[in-house]
């Protein structure tokens, strides 16, 4: 096998838990972007299993999961020749770099992530949410730092809520090269899509569609039949204007046109008058058959993947990369005395 060479210019490195289902919003904000822009960078996909485990997790349907949602990378155009694939917790480097991180991060920095306060608060019923969620969900951002600054990455592609993590993985590597004196870290970019940086909820398009959605309806999974695509469309929340126009006022119509626009990639300009003096009711129905449509060969493709085929590219896409990620533990190790 090839040794993993950076010939093509900046790196790119993002991730994607493997816990619930992927939907539109995790397509259209992250892994689009990823599969679209392969050409320009050398890059590595990560399916963060480990982030996975800070919530309780069904040790089965994880298993599942985790190779369900390589296959779905893989259908929606990630594509081994040109990207790096794998598991994240088949590298040991992760967690071992995430370790000496913890010792360097005050924790004043984590108490400030929103993801982590929404998180633990979302298990409020347990007893009082901060007290009962694990250690792990508060050190998550810390493991997120961790996969990027293992390898050397320029440029880190998300949907904007991961944004916050990104700024603070930037923060963690520049005091550290700070307190070693050393430039041992490349400092991040994080690149948000503008448009599609927040897909919201069909149900509730105040909050992000969101795997952890309890409200039925509320997103559209990359692998949800036809039928129910057109039922949560024709279901999701508007407004009683019925006036088919980019208006960030009206959050359930703007929401649906943000995914009309992305799935079609038309102008909004055109879109708007394609759809003047229509109704919600006619634009939804279009919607539901554009994204039908597209979500087709994607389905298609993913069905037709031997199991065999994924775990092959997940254990390639590892022994590509590993190099890499121990030269730098080995790197900070003698930075910081260890060993
Ligand atoms: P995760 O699994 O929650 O989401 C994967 C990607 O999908 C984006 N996303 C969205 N984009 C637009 N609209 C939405 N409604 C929406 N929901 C999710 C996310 O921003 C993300 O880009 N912590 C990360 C995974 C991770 C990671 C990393 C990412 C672990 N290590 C290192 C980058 C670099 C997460 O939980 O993503």
């Amino acid at each position: 096998m090839k040794p993993f060479d950076r010939t093509q210019g900046k790196r790119v490195f993002s991730g994607i838990q493997p816990s619930g289902d992927v939907h539109i919003g995790n397509y259209l904000g992250a892994i689009k972007n990823w599969a679209e822009s392969q050409d320009e960078y050398d890059n590595i996909f990560c399916i963060v299993d480990l982030h996975a485990i800070t919530v309780k997790q069904d040790p089965k349907i994880l298993k599942k999961k985790i190779r369900e949602i390589a296959g779905l990378l893989l259908a929606c155009g990630i594509d081994p020749k040109k990207s790096s694939l794998f598991v994240q917790s088949h590298l040991a480097a992760h967690t071992e770099l995430s370790w000496i991180l913890n010792c360097f991060t005050p924790m004043g920095w984590l108490e400030k992530m929103t993801q982590f306060k929404e998180k633990s608060e979302g298990q409020a019923c347990l007893s009082t949410g901060r007290e009962r969620a694990s250690v792990g969900l508060f050190d998550y951002p810390i493991l997120m730092a961790a996969d990027i600054l293992l390898y050397e990455t320029d440029i880190v592609p998300v949907g904007e809520d991961q944004s916050q993590h990104v700024e603070l993985a930037r923060d963690i590597a520049k005091r550290f090269n700070v307190i070693f004196d050393s430039n041992i870290f490349k400092i991040p970019e994080v690149k948000i899509k503008k448009e599609t940086a927040r897909i919201m909820g069909l149900q509730n398009p105040e909050k992000k569609m969101s795997k952890s959605s309890e409200l039925a309806g509320d997103s559209i999974l990359l692998l949800d039949s036809p039928d129910a695509i057109r039922e949560k469309i024709m279901k999701a929340k508007t407004d009683s204007f019925n006036e088919v126009n980019f208006d960030k006022e009206r959050a359930g119509i703007y929401n649906l046109l943000v995914i009309y626009e992305s799935f079609s990639e038309m102008g909004r300009g055109d879109i708007e008058t394609k759809y003047e003096g229509k109704g919600y009711a006619e634009f939804k129905k279009d919607l539901a058959e554009l994204v039908i449509e597209k979500l087709e060969p994607i389905q298609e493709k993913y069905n037709k993947l031997p199991e065999s085929e994924i775990d092959k590219i997940l254990q390639d896409g590892a022994e590509k990369i590993r190099p890499m990620a121990e030269k730098k533990i080995k790197e900070v190790k003698e930075v910081i005395g260890l060993g």
